[in-house]
């Protein structure tokens, strides 16, 4: 793999792929602020690079998960003002990412300018790793940087798409990324607690799997335990779940000593924060109630694991964190992630923006820009976005 020091940059269009998916919990107060904008500052080393080599900069990045269709309110503009504001300079930001008038506007660009493209994902395209489009976004650079460490387990055009058709390398985030990682991989302690929660089990279970050999202990928590509950064949009423994944679900082995899920958690009959909420043994939700945080039980459970840790990583919150009464599992296992004096690695954007919101990022050795993509390397696994580059 090549690496930026491997190119002359100057006065070249350089493509620089970065993973600027902030937290969707936006909005507190419009913008993005400096508990959210973390992975943008993450990029910074690169494009300041880049500016210092002379070049061209063409960002593209994604925000959300708008299903191939343009959605307003997953527009990059909040990005682009906090780049700004983060570069102290202007930034020229694309209501599109190819055709003509983006075509335009790049001829137009002088050495140090820096253009950021509209998130990538309004094309169906970018998922389906079209080649063509890769080609069309590939038309518009001279050489291809891939710094998007989070996004780089998803096998899409501007991730592997585009490195077919340019000259490429990793950034220094991603490169940093694969230093760090690659050092807890290889020098593994023991006892190793890995925490996993968060949205979706269908794209952490290969983890899970991976993990139930490596770890000591997996802690599992978050939407994505619902469907582990609702596997061992408890009712979890309205719960966030993902059915069709069930029947994968109980082929893990849930009865491993090692795997520990919600013994109680917290229920309300909708998750708006508003209307009561009880603590539930995981036998008794009723059909119209939704799982929306881990109960006293099982916290005191995990923090009593978690304290026994050589080594811990973590990934995705253990309820809905957005609403301050279900974010109170997630804390609980912060605080004691930051306690325990060991080696421990966190990652997720979700789950970074919250440690920074509780003031607790320097209590924790290495802070990963990848959510899924830090599992799946840490699992020993290849990701297509550093497979990619030559
Ligand atoms: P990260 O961004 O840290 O990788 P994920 O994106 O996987 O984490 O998951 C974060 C999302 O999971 C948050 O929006 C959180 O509200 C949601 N979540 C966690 N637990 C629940 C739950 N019990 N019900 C609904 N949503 C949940
Ligand atoms: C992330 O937030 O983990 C990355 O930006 C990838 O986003 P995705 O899970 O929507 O592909
Ligand atoms: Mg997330």
């Amino acid at each position: 793999m090549k690496f930026i020091r491997d190119f002359n940059f100057e006065h070249k269009r350089v493509l620089v792929r970065v993973d600027f998916n902030v937290p969707l919990w936006l909005g507190k107060n419009g913008d993005i602020d400096n508990e959210e904008d973390w992975r943008i500052e993450a990029t910074l080393p690169t494009i300041n690079y880049l500016l210092e080599q002379k070049a061209k900069i063409i960002l593209i990045a994604h925000f959300g998960r708008p299903n191939g269709k343009i959605v307003e309110n997953l527009r990059l503009d909040l990005v682009k003002k906090r780049l700004e504001k983060l570069l102290a300079r202007p930034v020229i930001k694309l209501n599109d990412c190819i055709g003509e008038e983006v075509e335009k506007q790049i001829g137009n660009m002088q050495a140090g300018d820096i253009v950021l493209l509209e998130n990538i994902r309004f094309y169906p395209e970018e998922k389906n790793n079209d080649s063509d489009f890769a080609k069309q976004l590939a038309d518009l650079g001279e050489i291809y940087v891939n710094d998007a460490f989070g996004t780089s387990h998803r096998a899409h055009a501007s991730i592997i798409g585009l490195p077919k058709y340019l000259p490429n390398c990793a950034g220094l985030l991603l490169e940093k990324e694969i230093k760090f990682l690659s050092k807890i991989l290889e020098k593994t302690e023991h006892p190793l607690v890995v925490i996993v929660g968060g949205a979706k089990i269908s794209t952490k279970i290969k983890f899970i799997k991976n993990f139930l050999d490596k770890a000591d202990n997996l802690l599992l928590a978050g939407a994505l335990a619902n469907t582990i509950i609702s596997a061992k064949g408890f009712n979890i009423g309205k719960s966030v779940t993902e059915e069709e994944m069930i029947e994968e679900t109980k082929k893990l082995d849930l009865d491993n000593p090692k795997l520990h899920a919600p013994v109680d958690v917290a229920v309300s009959v909708d998750s708006s924060g508003k209307t009561s909420s009880r603590i539930s043994l995981i036998s008794n939700v009723k059909k119209d109630e939704m799982i929306l945080d881990i109960g006293p039980d099982t916290i005191k459970l995990f923090t009593r694991i978690i304290s026994q840790a050589k080594m811990v990583v973590w990934n995705g919150p253990m309820g809905l964190l957005e609403v301050e009464k279900f974010s109170l599992g997630s804390r609980e296992i912060a605080h004691a992630i930051a306690k325990n004096p060991g080696f421990s690695t966190v990652g997720g954007g979700d789950t970074v923006a919250f440690l920074e919101e509780l003031g607790l990022l320097d209590k924790i050795t290495h802070i990963s820009t990848g959510g899924g993509a830090m599992l799946k390397f840490l699992a020993g696994e290849k990701l297509p976005g550093i497979e990619a580059l030559e």
